[in-house]
């Protein structure tokens, strides 16, 4: 089973590269599912359903070709279908200052109910089987992290703070009810929590393994959509996910040679060459911007051969390197953690409990450390050619 996830900027063509992927793979015999992750789903669009057909009719994937079905989530009706009892919990939490004595900033993180509900069916699917391929048509960049994020934090919370939270309930409760604006939880909602859990429990794992999960960010060839390109290869590898080809789409074909567009032209050549040797070894592809829209059967039909010239399977896994590795060097351990385009400064780093937290920007993650490994103290930390090595030692 493959999951291939395709994210970049707003407008740059995800949805395209995403729908006529599905087209190409289920041509090749694949049973496939193309999701839409975004809220503003265009996905339907794409393959110029009719709205009435199409949208609010149906909760689940539909088939619109052989072997190809598509899902926009509609996150209303998942609300009310699984997630009524929570979602209020939380939003009335939220809207207090929070639960004294429990770390309101973690709960404040608390993941989304749509990512949460794709991230359902995904592993839902993934362990009944009921696709080879599931591609993931992600909203753009800083929201599809909060997708991939959403089970790191989900487990975090489950390990950090449920047993906790649980247990301070039970000894608080008669108190906190008659202090607090917002009732304590019952028991229903624990229940509900950790049903919840269960349901997108392994999905982590899945999403690391790089034989399993690759990312594909859609880019353009212009200066800002690139810079974002790269902040999002760092964002995706720092949650343990492998970039595995970048498509650069909207390259201006060789037979405009309008004067009008020469400016354009050879800045999209220089940038194009930069984004080749930026991301190497990673590879690079390039679809031609079109003199129309791309949409129904044959306007997809035409972008996947475009896309994937040559009957090209892009399903293939192409690269099987993990973002993040431990190892025993010598007299101490490493983590190594691939943050090609990370600037030194951005990086925050320190140790809390038994794993390691790594900042870039204003985002944070938990990395589990291996057992052999927990109870070392990180202290170095060098970035050395896109790849930040972390020494870990026992510290008396
Ligand atoms: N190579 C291309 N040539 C011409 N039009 C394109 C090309 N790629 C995408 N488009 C059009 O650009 C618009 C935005 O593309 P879309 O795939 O919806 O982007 P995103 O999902 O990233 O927001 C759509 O109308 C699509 O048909
Ligand atoms: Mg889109």
């Amino acid at each position: 089973m493959r999951i291939l996830l395709f994210s970049g900027k707003g407008g740059v063509g995800k949805t395209s590269v995403a729908a006529a992927t599905g087209v190409r793979l289920a041509r090749l015999g694949y049973k496939t599912l193309v999701m839409s992750v975004d809220p503003a789903h265009s996905l339907g669009d794409s393959f110029d359903l009719e709205n009435t057909l199409f949208h609010g009719a149906t909760a689940d994937p539909v088939e619109v070709r052989p072997n190809l079905w598509i899902f926009e989530i509609n996150i209303q009706r998942e609300v009310k279908r699984h997630w009524n009892d929570i979602a209020s919990y939380i939003t009335a939490v939220m809207r207090t200052t929070g639960l004294s004595g429990v770390e309101a900033e973690e709960l404040a993180i608390f993941p989304g109910m749509e990512e949460l509900s794709a991230m359902m069916y995904v592993n839902q699917y993934r362990r009944e089987k009921t696709f080879d391929i599931i591609l993931l048509d992600c909203a753009p960049t800083a929201e599809s992290l909060r997708f991939v994020s959403l089970p790191t934090t989900l487990d975090w919370y489950m390990k950090h703070l449920f047993n906790f939270e649980r247990k301070l309930i039970k000894a608080v409760r008669p108190v906190f009810n008659k202090l607090s604006p917002v009732e304590a939880p019952t028991d229903a909602y624990f229940e509900n929590i950790s049903g919840l859990f269960g349901k997108i429990q392994g999905i982590d794992q899945v999403l690391q393994d790089p034989e399993t999960t690759s990312v594909r960010l859609v880019t353009n060839a212009e200066k800002m959509v690139v810079r974002e390109t790269q902040r999002a290869f760092v964002y995706f590898s720092l949650y343990g996910l492998t970039v595995d080809r970048v498509i650069v789409n909207r390259v201006l074909p060789a037979e405009v040679n309008d004067p009008f567009f020469a400016g354009s032209r050879d800045s999209q050549r220089r940038i194009l060459g930069e984004i080749e040797s930026y991301f190497a070894p990673v590879p690079v592809s390039t679809v031609p911007l079109l003199n129309h829209e791309v949409v129904g059967a044959e306007g997809l039909d035409e972008f996947s051969e475009r896309l994937y010239p040559g009957n090209e399977d892009p399903s293939v896994v192409t690269r099987t390197e993990r973002p993040y590795s431990f190892a025993k060097v010598e007299d101490h351990h490493e983590v190594r953690l691939q943050m090609p385009f990370a600037a030194k400064g951005e990086i925050g780093l320190f140790k809390k409990g038994d794993e390691l937290v790594v900042e870039i920007g204003t985002l944070r993650r938990h990395v589990g450390l291996p057992s052999s490994m927990s109870a070392l103290t990180p202290v170095k930390a060098k970035l050395e050619e896109g790849v930040l090595v972390v020494e870990m030692r026992s510290v008396a």
